[in-house]
């Protein structure tokens, strides 16, 4: 922690508390309420935490005035011009980038633990075909606690680190066998003379009957995708994984609760949630209906994919990823998509109406990454599993970092309580 070189005074029913303030490498700065209770018997008040700062890190900055997403300090728009997901994943674990040698032995680990224990096939057999694969995916990541007992001990910095490759390393067989056991076709074994995301398309697109080569195009358009989902700071899905890794909690089991809470609409599921809103518009013509809807506080629609609770300004991985879906759409053929068509005249729309200016709603990651992953030929409903995959390594990073920190104590927010005063009960027959 840096030392504290100010304090902020709090003065309320006559006291003076005096709290210390941390100033950061970049962002607000920071006033330390641990001792508030104790000092002043009050708690603070933030639901959704947004005035709150859950811990300090180094993983990953943003800006969100300015439009800014730094990952050790390297912009996301150098990392998805320059670099490649696993790169980018060193990079995040281990907090430098890694030089060839480094990266050799990173991706060769990487790649000789992409399959997952054979047994645990019989998990994905469990689940009814209709199964969204992201109950798949919280169920059997989950369960991989019960096949890995090697890699559950947190203590062990070794057993973290092991485990750390094998979530990187399975999370895309895993979701790729979702996917096939949702559409009834066999699981495609990894390979490891592909690399990472051209693995992933093989796994989710060949079949026994043909060959299939995965295109170069779509590969390094699968691999900016992920890298443009690897991490995000404090978001809801990584605080989810901090607050269960408080406790304890074995690796796989901090981060299937993370598939979990990356499932919501309002977060990860806003992608496919995104596609479907684009669906049912249906036509440029209709934008105009559903931008009234999304206005009227008695309607609950909401632009899926507009608006996020850091970036007021503009989301910069959204601005990759809409050159990106240029690129995918040329490639298969689609540049005349009527969802992309819908897509950029609902932006440009949006983006004139003083609503979402007022409010600082503009597109952000999800909105242009499922019109990319449906042209590529993923179903909605693996949207948000790829969006997993890809932040798997962000979680991993946010949890090995929080396992270190020897001020981690177990997450126990305190709360405002509304309720009832004691009262005694009164029996059945005298209500
Ligand atoms: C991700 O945190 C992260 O970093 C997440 C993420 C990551 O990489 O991990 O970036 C990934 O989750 C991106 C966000 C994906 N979600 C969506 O696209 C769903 C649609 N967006 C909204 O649900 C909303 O914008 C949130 C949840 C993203 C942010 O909500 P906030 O910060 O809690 O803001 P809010 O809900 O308080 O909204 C502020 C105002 C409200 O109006 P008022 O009550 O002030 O009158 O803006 C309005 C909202 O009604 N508003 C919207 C809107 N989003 C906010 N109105 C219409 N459409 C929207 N999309």
């Amino acid at each position: 922690m840096p030392e504290s070189t100010k304090s902020a005074t709090l003065s309320f029913d006559g006291k003076q508390i005096e709290l210390p303030m941390f100033t950061p490498t970049a962002g607000p700065e920071v006033v330390d309420i641990r001792k508030l209770y104790a000092q002043a018997g009050v708690f603070t008040y933030d639901p959704g935490f947004t005035s709150t700062a859950s811990c300090d890190s180094t993983v990953t900055y943003i800006d969100g005035d300015a439009g800014i997403l730094l990952h050790r300090g390297y912009p996301i728009d150098q990392l998805a011009e320059k670099s490649h997901f696993l790169e980018v994943c060193y990079l995040l674990l281990y907090g430098e980038l890694p030089t060839a040698a480094q990266l050799e032995d990173f991706e060769h680990r990487v790649t000789h633990h992409t399959m997952i224990h054979e047994q645990m096939h019989n998990f994905f057999r469990g689940f009814r075909r209709d199964a969204h694969p992201m109950a798949t995916m919280v169920g059997v990541v989950g369960a991989m606690s019960a096949f890995y007992h090697d890699s559950t001990d947190v203590s062990d910095p070794w057993q973290r680190e092991v485990a750390s490759i094998r979530l990187i390393a399975k999370m895309p067989t895993i979701a790729a066998m979702a996917y096939k056991y949702s559409i009834g076709q066999p699981f495609v074994y990894p390979r490891n003379d592909l690399d990472y995301a051209a693995n992933f398309l093989h796994m989710c697109f060949s079949v026994p009957a043909q060959t299939y080569e995965v295109d170069p195009i779509l590969a390094r358009a699968m691999d900016r995708i992920f890298t443009l989902h690897a991490d995000h700071e404090q978001n809801a899905s990584t605080s989810t994984v901090r607050l269960a890794s408080s406790s304890g909690a074995n690796p796989f089991a901090c981060i299937a609760a993370g598939i979990a809470c990356l499932w919501g609409p309002a977060h990860g599921g806003a992608n496919q949630a995104c596609l479907e809103m684009l669906k049912e518009i249906g036509s440029v013509d209709r934008i105009p209906e559903f931008i009234e809807r999304a206005k009227d506080k008695d309607d609950p629609f909401r632009l899926m994919g507009f608006g996020h609770r850091v970036y007021k300004n503009t989301d910069p991985r959204a601005k990759v990823l809409k050159q990106s879906a240029d690129e995918v759409l040329d490639l298969m053929g689609v540049e005349d998509n009527e969802l992309l068509r819908i897509a950029k005249e609902l932006e440009r729309i949006a983006l004139n109406d003083d609503y979402f200016i007022d409010k600082k709603l503009f597109p952000n990651v999800d909105f242009y990454s499922g019109i990319i992953l449906e042209a590529m030929g993923f179903p909605t409903s693996m949207f948000t599993p790829i969006f997993a995959l890809a932040r798997t390594v962000g979680w991993v990073s946010q949890w090995k970092e929080q396992i270190a920190d020897p001020q981690m104590k177990i997450g126990r927010p305190r709360q405002l309580y509304l309720g009832e005063l004691q009262r005694d009960y009164v029996d059945v027959e005298d209500r």
